[in-house]
């Protein structure tokens, strides 16, 4: 297999601390399968702002469009003004056009004690993935602000919405599930009246899946009551951005979930959703187990490997059982006391170690 290069975006917060775990993880998986990776850092977010004056700088990006593939960490510090640091992220999306925004949000049975939702809510258990348009609507950034006012414009090109839905279909098939949502706003929205006929045409060519539209608000709501009926969702850029974090957050924490910024014909990265957490930064005890699954979807998203992914995703549901970072201790206390309790380090190396037995197998 070619040596694939890695670049590597650590930026601010916890994101290095998470970034490290996931590294080890592929630097294991060199150890026992035919990869081998290159691993190249490439420096952005907030602190290289501060010293740089650019929060991307030139040098980084240019190493990315050299990449195979980016794992990116976190980026925002508390002291800058907002959206400063942010922006970043957007440069690469829009620069590197991965125009699909892969969240999947799957409860692990070992953490079903840790969501939110009573067990009449969670029922067989809750495998939701978002597919967010990556690239335009109102994070396409061509907005205004004076004293007086402010706006942001909502635009789609029909090329964006037909790509996007085109390719949740082909991965509800891939995945085998039954049906698509879209969400949308077409009660009032032009653009999300634009979606849905996108959606119902192009809907036509998989009469196997079906189809069904939600608007956004009554969405969220089915999220909480009926989230275990849930497959594939496509939709727009911000709605996805909300809903995802609502998903996540029903998997027992925003520490688990994981994300891939695609573009199916160039490079893609893969990040975890948590941000950077500033409150809990530089102590070690972020949840590395979303940026780990980030590592898992690189290697199914852009080597297109279906092999060491469930690999380890079944060492991290072992992990489970054994140690937890703080945030997915279990909510009853006393029953705190099956397991240890881990810092970043420790959980990735719990994996690293129920991964390596199944590797050398
Ligand atoms: C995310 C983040 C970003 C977004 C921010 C940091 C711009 O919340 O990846 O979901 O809204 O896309
Ligand atoms: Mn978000």
């Amino acid at each position: 297999m070619p040596r694939k290069i890695i670049a590597i975006a650590k930026g601010d917060g916890v994101g290095p601390e998470v970034v490290n775990e996931g590294i080890k993880i592929l630097k294991v998986l060199e150890k026992y399968s035919d990869y081998s990776f290159d691993f190249v850092e490439t420096p952005l977010g907030g602190q290289v702002l501060k010293d740089t004056g650019t929060n991307l700088p030139t040098k980084s990006f240019d190493l990315m469009k050299k990449s195979d593939a980016i794992l990116f960490g976190a980026i925002g510090l508390p002291d800058l003004p907002l959206g400063v640091a942010e922006t970043a992220i957007l440069k690469i999306r829009h620069g590197l056009n991965q125009y699909v925004n892969l969240r999947p949000a799957k409860l692990y049975e070992p953490l079903r004690d840790k969501c939110p939702l009573k067990e009449e809510y969670i029922q067989n258990g809750i495998d939701i993935t978002t597919i967010r348009e990556n690239t335009e609507g109102l994070y396409a950034k061509i907005g205004k602000k004076d004293v007086n006012s402010a706006e942001n414009l909502m635009r789609y090109s029909r090329t964006a919405v037909e790509r996007l839905i085109k390719y949740g279909f082909e991965y509800a098939m891939r995945k085998g599930h039954s049906e698509v949502i879209s969400v949308d706003k077409a009660n009032l929205l032009e653009c999300s009246q634009f979606w849905r006929e996108i959606y119902q045409d192009i809907g036509q060519n998989y009469p196997s899946l079906t189809q069904k539209n939600f608007y956004v608000d009554a969405f969220c709501q089915w999220l909480i009551r009926k989230p275990y009926t849930v497959q594939t969702v496509v939709t727009e850029n911000m709605f996805g951005d909300i809903i995802s974090d609502e998903a996540a957050y029903l998997i027992g924490s925003l520490g688990m979930a994981a994300s891939g910024n695609i573009n199916p014909d160039g490079i893609s990265m893969y990040e975890p959703i948590h941000g950077s957490a500033p409150d809990i930064a530089g102590q070690g005890i972020a949840n590395p187990i979303g940026t780990i699954l980030s590592v898992k979807l690189m290697l199914e998203e852009s080597f297109q490997d279906d092999h060491f992914g469930p690999l380890i995703e079944d060492s991290i549901v072992e992990s489970l059982g054994i140690g937890r970072t703080l945030d997915i201790l279990p909510l009853v206390s006393s029953a705190n006391s099956h397991f240890k309790t881990l810092n970043t380090q420790e959980m990735g190396d719990l994996i690293l170690a129920l991964l390596q037995k199944r590797l050398k197998v």
